[in-house]
């Protein structure tokens, strides 16, 4: 059964920007490119890092480990560069008036 969480509202992530929350036992990326939204897992696959503190690159729909520099796609969670091989988790995120929500499986 899945769950819909309401994380923030529009005007608390900037656009280019990303944002770590800790929602029921889970740690997610909030990430804004523009009006799109994206959710991530914050824990990088390589190490225990948060991917909220690193990089959004906007053109390519990615978000950069601030440790060591792998890049991960935004919607499908695959690491686009080394050192990570695995994924991490993507939800759907929903957005409704001023309230940015997040599905959790
Ligand atoms: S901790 Fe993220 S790439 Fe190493």
């Amino acid at each position: 059964m899945t769950a819909t969480v309401r994380l923030c509202s529009t005007d608390e992530v900037k656009p280019g920007s990303a944002r770590r929350f800790d929602v029921d036992g889970l740690r997610i990326a909030l990430v804004r490119i523009g009006d799109d939204w994206y959710a991530i897992g914050d824990r990088c696959s390589h190490e225990d890092y948060s991917l909220a503190e690193g990089d959004v690159w906007e053109e390519e729909r990615e978000i950069e480990c601030p440790k060591h520099g792998s890049t991960f796609d935004l919607c499908t969670g695959e690491p686009q560069t080394l050192p990570a091989t695995k994924p991490v988790p993507v939800y759907e995120v929903q957005v409704d008036g001023d309230d940015v929500n997040v599905v959790l499986p």
